[in-house]
């Protein structure tokens, strides 16, 4: 699933880092994730703590519910 819909990062493109053992700063400034309008911040955050937290990764939910982008944002 798209986290980021701004910088087209995947859930698993974040967990894979948070398993390595990257923090929440450190995949934002490799990934770029909730860099742009930040709307993804939320569900990208509850990823990482997901997966450092011993959760098992296809369990991931997010409380994050995306329900329309707007154009400029979708379009990006
Ligand atoms: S959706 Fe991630 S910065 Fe916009």
């Amino acid at each position: 699933m798209i986290v980021c819909v701004c910088r087209r990062v995947s859930d698993r493109e974040i967990a894979r880092h948070a398993r390595a053992g990257m923090s929440f700063d450190d995949i934002q400034f490799e990934l770029g994730v909730a860099t742009q309008c930040g709307r993804c911040e939320g569900c990208a955050r509850d990823v990482v703590e997901q997966c450092t937290s011993g959760h098992n990764v296809a369990a991931l939910h997010c409380e994050t519910t995306v329900v329309a982008w707007p154009q400029s944002v979708a379009a990006a």
